[in-house]
């Protein structure tokens, strides 16, 4: 049942561009808008919401806090992203024109359960982003959004992520559509891209070779650092997640424009630092300031490990080691900047020795608060 590989992770790090494209059939129309239906929330409610609140554990708190970026974006409504775990325990304030965003690939996760159960006795509306049919999770949200990732067996989650991302992309512009904002036509644009994303991780999986000897190469190393700005920020924090749990390392993700306030002083000669560069075309300054980065790391003698897109020769001289990505807008990069960061994890885990599909101490669904 693993298809021919060695672990079911490899297998559903595999299957993410038919996960990706599964996400979006049947939700965007002939004429490029959306169709969501089955938001079995009223466009009148969507378009009196004031707030959006988004709840999730672990991975999917990080497609959570990218999604926070595109809604925002695209609706210009106030978004949160919190850990449900903490949510309740701190008198959030929600009221009937606050949106609740859940997401849960297995929609068993008591944390956030707990959060939305909370949420809705508050009279807020609550849309679950779940990957598992008629879990708890969605049987107990007004409205849910499937993921089409088909089964995760893994422990460590892979294409659940990045169809939750697809999903949350699907919600904001969605959101964006029924409130007729602004973005009107860069929204258009996006759905277009969206439409071409599936065969851009199939790019990316196909240029895995050298993750994987970088990997190799590293096992013996105790800890490796990860730096993102805007949507890399979370794409960090996902890369050092993935590294914990299966390579069993010490790993930490960090926005890169913190460095300087404290982490900076962890660089040290050979240290591996994974840099998630930002689009040159999307947000310039961004650019500008990781590189800046990446060249302030290097010369204190760390070993950098380079994601950058296709084109950008601003960080070849700064880059000990280059992994190329294909371009896309700034807001969906981390559809294809994350998968690199799955491999090398993966193959890390298998080099150390470490059973990749059942790490250490860890369970599918924590059913547990
Ligand atoms: C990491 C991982 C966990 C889950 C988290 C939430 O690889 O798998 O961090 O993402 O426990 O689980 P769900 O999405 O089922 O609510």
């Amino acid at each position: 049942e693993k298809g021919g590989y060695d672990y079911f992770m490899l297998k559903e790090i595999a299957e993410q561009p038919k996960a990706v494209a599964d996400t979006l059939l049947g939700r965007i129309d002939g004429s490029g808008s959306l169709s969501l239906d089955e938001v079995r929330i009223p466009v009148s409610v969507l378009r009196e919401v004031d707030k959006v609140v988004i709840v999730a554990c672990g991975t999917a708190y990080h497609a959570g806090m990218i999604a926070k970026l595109a809604i925002e974006h695209w609706t210009r409504i106030p978004c949160e992203t919190e850990l449900a775990s903490e949510f309740r325990y701190r008198d959030p304030i929600l009221d009937q024109r606050t949106l609740v965003v859940a997401i849960s690939q297995s929609g068993e996760t008591m944390d956030t359960l707990m959060a939305l159960r909370h949420a809705r006795e508050q009279g807020a509306k609550v849309l679950a982003i779940c990957n598992t049919n008629g879990s708890t999770i969605p049987r107990e949200s007004d409205a849910v959004l499937y993921t089409h990732a088909g089964p995760e067996v893994a422990v460590a989650s892979t294409k659940a992520f990045l169809t939750q991302l697809v999903a949350c992309y699907l919600v904001a512009l969605y959101l964006g559509q029924v409130r007729g904002t602004k973005w009107g036509d860069e929204i258009e644009a996006v759905i277009r891209e969206l439409s071409d994303i599936a065969a851009a991780v199939d790019t990316v999986l196909e240029t895995m070779e050298p993750v994987r000897e970088l990997a190799r190469s590293l096992a013996d190393k105790d800890t490796v650092l990860f730096l993102g700005r805007h949507v890399g920020y979370p794409v960090a924090l996902e890369g050092a997640l993935k590294l914990k749990e299966l390579a069993y390392m010490h790993a930490e993700g960090f926005a890169a424009g913190e460095l300087k306030h404290g982490p900076i002083a962890l660089i040290e000669k050979d240290l591996p630092v994974v840099v998630v560069v930002p689009s040159p075309r999307g947000r310039s300054v961004l650019h500008d300031k990781i590189v800046s980065n990446i060249q302030e790391i290097r010369a204190r003698g760390a070993r950098t490990i380079v994601i950058a897109e296709e084109g950008d020769e601003a960080v070849v001289p700064y880059a000990d080691h280059l992994i190329r990505i294909p371009a896309t807008p700034t807001l969906l990069q981390p559809l294809v900047a994350t998968v690199p960061l799955q491999v090398f994890a993966c193959e890390l885990a298998t080099a150390r020795g470490n059973e990749v599909d059942q790490p250490r101490n860890l369970a599918k669904s924590v059913t547990v608060e």
